[in-house]
């Protein structure tokens, strides 16, 4: 998987701390050790992603374990169908899940993220795999280059993912399923409104291969339940009335629903 210009698209070379392409655009290598691909104008806000705040807290509830069957699951689906070559992940957050899955595959990773901070964090952890600051929709590398790409609670983008997947490279998504996290929409809402929510996609230029469902019981206690929060979109929603029942919640007894969704190139 070659690294290519995020403005023009023609491949990147290393020069000393940073990479350039031949017509002149560069890019830094970070003190950390990531590589910063996001130009200006690919950009929709100043800091665009998770802010550091929830990256550590995402960090901080991965690590504690809840998330395992999560990660066992995607391990498993991954070994599964895994057919060879590099593994991208895209949306990366802080790395956690995509290291565990490029190991059991033995394979070379390159995580992305349009946060800063989810990549800083990553790089600093672990140093063996490559992280871009970069964004899904212009993905920078190259054409046919990637044999396992996964977005986990992160965005798809068909045309782009179907671009630098190798031909037998397949895609693996994770998508919360609508009964995800009951337990805490009921504390934080004073309703919950059920929205229609296909969590089996069609996506376009791929075929599904295999849905897995990944459903089991977990508790959150202290601070791991606002760790939780801040890793869903609740956390940019949730009211002052809602945050201050959270705040009274000592324990969290909850579940997590999700759909394992592996899709080949159509
Ligand atoms: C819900 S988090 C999931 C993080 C990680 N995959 C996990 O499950 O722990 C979604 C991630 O997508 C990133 N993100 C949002 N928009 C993006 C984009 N356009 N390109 C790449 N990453 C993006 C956010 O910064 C955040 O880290
Ligand atoms: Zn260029």
């Amino acid at each position: 998987m070659e690294l290519i210009c995020p403005i023009c698209g023609e491949p990147l070379a290393r020069q000393e701390k940073r990479l350039a392409c031949p017509r002149g655009h560069s890019f830094d290598i970070a003190r950390q050790g990531y590589v910063h691909l996001l130009p200006v104008q690919q950009k929709r806000s100043l800091h665009p992603g998770d802010t550091r705040e929830q990256v550590l807290s995402r960090r901080a509830f991965l690590e504690s374990g809840a998330y395992l069957p999560i990660v066992e699951a995607v391990r498993e689906a991954a070994k599964a169908h895994y057919t060879g070559g590099e593994v991208l992940d895209v949306g990366c957050g802080e790395g956690w899940y995509a290291v565990q899955v490029a190991e059991a595959l033995k394979a070379p990773l390159t995580g992305l993220d349009i946060s800063k901070e989810a990549v800083r964090c990553a790089a600093a952890k672990y140093k063996h795999a490559r992280w871009i600051c970069g964004t899904a929709a212009h993905l920078p590398v190259t054409d046919g280059s990637v044999g396992l790409l996964m977005s986990m609670f992160a965005l798809t983008v068909p045309e782009e993912f179907r671009r630098v997947l190798k031909e037998d490279g397949i895609f693996l998504q994770v998508l919360a399923a609508q009964d995800h996290l009951m337990g805490l929409k009921s504390i934080i809402y004073p309703e919950i409104l059920l929205k229609e929510k296909d969590s089996v996609p069609k996506i376009e230029g791929f075929a599904l291969a295999e849905s897995i469902p990944v459903r089991f019981d977990f508790t959150a206690q202290g601070e791991q339940i606002g760790n939780l929060l801040s890793m869903t979109p609740h956390f940019w929603r949730i009211s002052a009335e809602g945050a201050k029942r959270l705040e009274e919640t000592k324990v969290l007894r909850d579940t997590a629903s999700c759909v394992v969704n592996v899709y080949q190139r159509a």
